[in-house]
């Protein structure tokens, strides 16, 4: 089972290129994700906050960076459709073999050209989430433009991410970058907010969950 701290050495591999051998992509995490105790709270915790926030029922949902689908299965039981998307395709692999009737599948890597070329991702969406996925894109606001683009205008798009408390960490957000990033996107904020926290190895991790809307 791979702790937060390995995911977060994981991420600062990926930002610097600097892998030690342990990991060389998402889908060395494929097979143990589902049974990864923080990953399934993490997950449980984002459908809560998320269900406080809005009514899913009937929404066509794009899950962003959707792993396994421990947010996907939760939110399929409500949502009318949910296209689920990862560039990890173990990931998707695993997602897939659970069979989820109301459930599509895309195993890429976000790109304009990968929305004008697939199907699943037309027409737009109700809303677009993307649990603990951003703090790991290398390129966070390009990818916010391009989700953006996926969304009816009025609705809402919803991240969480670990918060970052200082500027040591090497993963997450404050709620200020995210807030300079969703201005820089053209998207209007709903709520920034310190959602919940995760207790992993004696060491407590804060959640923030910010939702914009498409204006
Ligand atoms: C920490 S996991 C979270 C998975 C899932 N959302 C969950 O909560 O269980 C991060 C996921 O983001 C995916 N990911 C990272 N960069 C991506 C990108 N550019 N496009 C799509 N997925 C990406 C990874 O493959 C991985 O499955």
């Amino acid at each position: 089972m791979v702790g937060l701290h390995e995911l977060d050495n994981f991420c600062y591999q990926l930002r610097t290129g600097t892998g030690d051998g342990m990991s060389e992509s998402w889908d060395d995490y494929a097979e143990g994700w589902d049974s990864n105790s923080d990953a399934i709270t993490f997950a449980a915790q984002a459908y809560r906050s998320l269900i406080d926030l809005i009514d899913i029922s009937g929404l066509r949902i794009l899950d962003f960076g959707c792993g396994t689908g421990l947010l996907t299965e939760r939110m399929a039981l409500d949502a009318d459709r949910v296209v689920a998307l990862d560039s990890s395709a173990k990931m998707i692999s695993v997602l897939n073999d659970k069979g989820l009737e109301n459930v599509e599948t895309i195993d890429e890597i976000l790109s304009e050209k990968l929305i004008y070329g697939n199907s699943f991702l037309y027409p737009k969406f109700d809303l677009v989430v993307a649990s603990s996925v951003c703090a790991f894109l290398p390129e966070y606001e390009n990818t916010l433009l391009l989700l953006k683009s996926l969304l009816k205008t009025n609705v809402i798009l919803v991240q969480w991410d670990w918060l970052k408390s200082d500027q040591d960490s090497t993963v997450g957000f404050t709620r200020e970058s995210i807030n300079l990033a969703f201005a820089k996107s053209g998207i209007e904020v709903v709520a920034i907010k310190e959602s919940f926290s995760i207790l992993s190895n004696g060491n407590s991790m804060k959640v923030v969950m910010a939702a914009g809307k498409n204006p």
